[in-house]
């Protein structure tokens, strides 16, 4: 347990050391608020992603039908909107459906990055208007034979790789 942090650790610190703007620090060891804000990345990643399984297994027979990914666009807007945290979904296919999707800033392009080359996990911390946020990404494979009916590049991609990747956006509080 304890060498598991001291690799979280090391990850945050290597993470945040590489991404520039804006600000970023890396959680202290032991830092209590960090740890809670990751954990709350995870609950949401784990509550999103079985979300989208459910809804496309339920609901998408055809491609006409709505995509669970534009649902959670505007899942994700409402969430954003309220102030609790912020999610992206990232293209790390080069061949997006909605051109918003491209990761943009320094972190969502090192992330994406990190996660195409197999990482579970990209985070840093970084400093906006005074307040600290957890920034974390992590990746999105083709979990089912579905997702190629919209998706046709994605029939290419080898078994488990990541074709896509969430980032959130958590207040450290
Ligand atoms: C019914 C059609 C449909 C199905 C099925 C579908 N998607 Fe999508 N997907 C979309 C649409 C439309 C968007 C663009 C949403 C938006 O406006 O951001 C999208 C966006 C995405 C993105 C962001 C990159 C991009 O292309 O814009 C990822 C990653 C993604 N989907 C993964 C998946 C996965 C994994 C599955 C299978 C679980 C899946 N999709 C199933 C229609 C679909």
């Amino acid at each position: 347990m304890k060498y598991r942090w001291m690799f979280v650790l090391a990850f945050t610190v290597v993470a945040a050391g590489i991404c520039s703007s804006p600000v970023q620090s890396q959680g202290k060891k032991g830092d209590a608020a960090v740890n809670r804000a990751r954990k709350q990345a995870l609950m949401l990643d784990d509550l999103y992603k079985t979300a989208v399984v459910i809804v496309t297994t339920n609901y998408v027979t055809e491609s006409a039908d709505l995509a669970a990914g534009d649902a959670f666009q505007a899942l994700f807007k409402v969430m954003k909107d309220k102030g609790y945290h912020e999610v992206r979904l990232l293209d790390a296919s080069g061949e997006p459906i909605d051109d918003d999707n491209i990761p943009k800033d320094g972190f969502e392009k090192k992330a994406v990055e990190a996660i195409k080359k197999g990482a579970a996990n990209y985070e840093q911390v970084m400093v906006k208007d005074g307040k600290r946020y957890l920034q974390y990404a992590t990746p999105v494979p083709v979990v089912m034979e579905k997702c190629i009916m919209c998706h046709d590049n994605y029939k290419d991609a080898p078994k488990g790789a990541a074709i896509g990747a969430l980032s959130y956006t958590i207040p450290v509080e």
